[in-house]
């Protein structure tokens, strides 16, 4: 079972919810007579994306872009990809990127640079995880659901091995099921 892989949950399907509404209500009052461009990552966006818009009260575009720096494992690779870009254009668009996590900050720092160079009117980041332990450039997102330790997690999105996506939470991994398979 997939379960059985998870140490333990440390945002709980409950918690996740508060956090979607809590984070829906500020930007709602933020971008009030606006109508931003929604940008979610894929694929890891997926969930959270899908959960936060229900508590958006606005007019808002959504886009999808696909980026990956992690390549399957548990360490960033630094390696930014984008694997599927978008046609539409950010020109004085007041943009949102939705992520699930940010680690090194490696892939948030990228899409920044490049949303701000494709004539972004203002470019802001939510994310349902923040993992300021992991950092290996400054950064700090406008928009956190919470604030989680120095530990590789998956579920609600995230992935190891492009598995445990479909939890309906986010836990640790046991170290058993990574050290098994790299070592
Ligand atoms: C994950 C996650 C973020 C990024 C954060 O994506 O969805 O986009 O890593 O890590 P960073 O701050 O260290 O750059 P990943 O590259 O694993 O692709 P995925 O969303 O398809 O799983």
């Amino acid at each position: 079972m997939m379960t059985h892989d998870i140490e333990e949950i440390l945002v709980s399907k409950e918690d996740i919810e508060a956090i979607c509404k809590s984070l829906g209500d500020q930007i709602t009052s933020d971008y009030k007579n606006k109508k931003p461009l929604l940008i979610g990552l894929l694929k890891g966006c997926i969930p959270f994306m899908s959960d936060l818009v229900k508590h958006i009260d606005l007019y808002v575009d959504m886009e999808y872009l696909s980026v990956s720096s992690y390549h399957g494992g548990i360490a960033s690779t630094g390696d930014v990809k984008i694997k599927k870009d978008s046609d539409i254009s950010f020109k004085d668009r007041d943009v949102i990127i939705v992520e699930d996590i940010v680690d090194t900050a490696n892939t948030i720092t990228t899409m920044l640079e490049l949303f701000k160079n494709r004539g972004a009117l203002s470019v802001k980041v939510v994310t349902l995880l923040d993992k300021p332990g992991g950092r290996l450039k400054p950064y700090t997102p406008d928009y956190i659901g919470t604030t989680i330790p120095n530990k590789f997690v998956v579920g609600y999105g995230l992935d190891y091995n492009e598995l445990y996506r479909n939890l309906p939470y986010v836990g640790i991994l046991k170290k058993s099921v990574y050290t098994n398979k790299e070592s």
